[in-house]
């Protein structure tokens, strides 16, 4: 079977890497996928598989029904959206939005999941159960996959299989991870109301920024005193506003901020443990606050028996030298957690880093690009995966 793959997927390769130029040069931005999602469902549908639009907004589903007896479904997402970059690589297939461009390699994601459409279609016969295709949208602010699951596009399934593009490893490999991959991503907001007064006289003020000071100043302090350091927690405020005039001490700021983490019970700790600190600080000096603390995506926490799965279908396919198992995860978010609250999955690193080049540039950069061969090696991993799930017993 993994011999029959390949030659389809090798078949298929002119094919898929003008897929993948096509949607490269026309990106759109998050919950605004409609021509690709249009262009998608008809990919899908011409190799025969019953697409449907409109599934968590601007998402597509198809489903593919295997000729066995397998009564599981397994789901193979995959992301559409683009970014608010102006891309600077003066390829021939470059953005032709201006501003908008594929600098996170969902195209790249929505190609491979094509890819690995078109191959199951072609040994349908063979193929044991079920397979559903996920192409979701706004990966890029961490809503789509909320969309697609409040749509039912997660009913039913009993294992979902995702990928990343990661430009620090070459093309013709594959990245794994038992375990956590990327971080809980939460946001913070906390508001500081002090008293207004003049600049002159503190005494008679309650100096809002100065607190707001005092308020980082100790968050990053306890971070490294109170939480657990192999227990990574990272707080990061990016913007702070607050002020009128240089000579007026100001009565409000307010501090806006990520907060990452990789355990859940850590996570779950986090809200509370902030605000004793904010409350502390603000009590010591007379000031009020407000928090507010949202929780963003989970962790991905990749399936110890799915990952096996993907793991030897890789090795299988490429070799042992071809799959790393990644030491570390990454603080970054990945919403692709948000289908692991509903079945058991597993996402991998797919190389696309250029061997001959001294510098690949990171994810989300304007001259970001990959070694298109990666998407035969993410078609042929990615279906004979799914052809061993259903192999590997119920
Ligand atoms: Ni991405």
């Amino acid at each position: 079977m993994l011999t029959h793959i390949k030659d389809i997927a090798i078949q298929l390769a002119p094919r898929l890497i003008e897929i993948r130029r096509h949607i490269h040069s026309h990106p759109e931005l998050s919950g605004q996928e409609y021509q690709t999602s249009a262009f998608v469902a008809g990919v899908l549908s011409s190799c025969g598989i019953h697409a449907e639009e409109g599934v968590g907004k601007t998402g597509v589903i198809g489903e593919l029904q295997g000729k066995g007896e397998d009564t599981r479904i397994l789901g193979i997402r995959t992301d559409m959206d683009a970014l608010p970059i102006a891309e600077r690589t003066e390829l021939g297939f470059s953005s032709r939005q201006s501003g908008i461009m594929h600098a996170c390699g969902h195209d790249v994601h929505t190609t491979v999941g094509l890819g690995t459409a078109m191959i199951l279609s072609q040994i349908v016969e063979e193929l044991p159960g079920k397979v559903r295709f996920l192409f979701q949208p706004a990966e890029e602010i961490a809503q789509g996959a909320s969309w697609m699951v409040k749509d039912g596009a997660m009913d039913k399934i009993d294992a979902i299989l995702g990928l990343h593009v990661f430009p620090s490893i070459p093309a013709g490999s594959i990245g794994l991870r038992y375990g956590a991959l990327t971080a809980a991503a939460d946001e913070l907001e906390i508001i500081i109301i002090g008293e207004s007064g003049h600049g002159a006289r503190p005494h008679e003020a309650i100096d809002a920024i100065w607190i707001a000071s005092q308020v980082i100043t100790n968050l990053q302090q306890a971070i490294s005193r109170t939480q657990n350091p192999l227990r990574p927690v990272v707080l990061s405020i990016g913007k702070i506003e607050g002020g009128r005039a240089p000579n007026v001490i100001a009565d409000r700021v307010q501090l806006l901020g990520t907060v990452r983490s990789l355990h859940p019970e850590t996570r779950t700790q986090l809200p509370n443990w902030i605000e004793q600190i904010v409350a502390n600080v603000c009590h010591s000096y007379g000031a009020k606050y407000e928090l507010n603390y949202r929780q963003g995506v989970p962790s991905v926490q990749n399936d110890y028996a799915i990952t096996q799965i993907l793991q030897s279908a890789a090795e299988e396919a490429w070799g042992g030298d071809a799959v790393q198992i990644l030491p570390e995860p990454s603080l970054g978010a990945e919403d692709f957690s948000v289908y692991l609250d509903h079945a058991p999955g597993s996402m991998f690193r797919l190389g696309v880093g250029f061997k001959d080049r001294m510098i690949n540039y990171p994810l989300h950069h304007p001259l970001f690009d990959v070694d298109e061969s990666a998407i035969v090696t993410g078609v042929v991993t990615l279906a004979y995966a799914a052809y061993k799930y259903f192999s590997h017993g119920a």
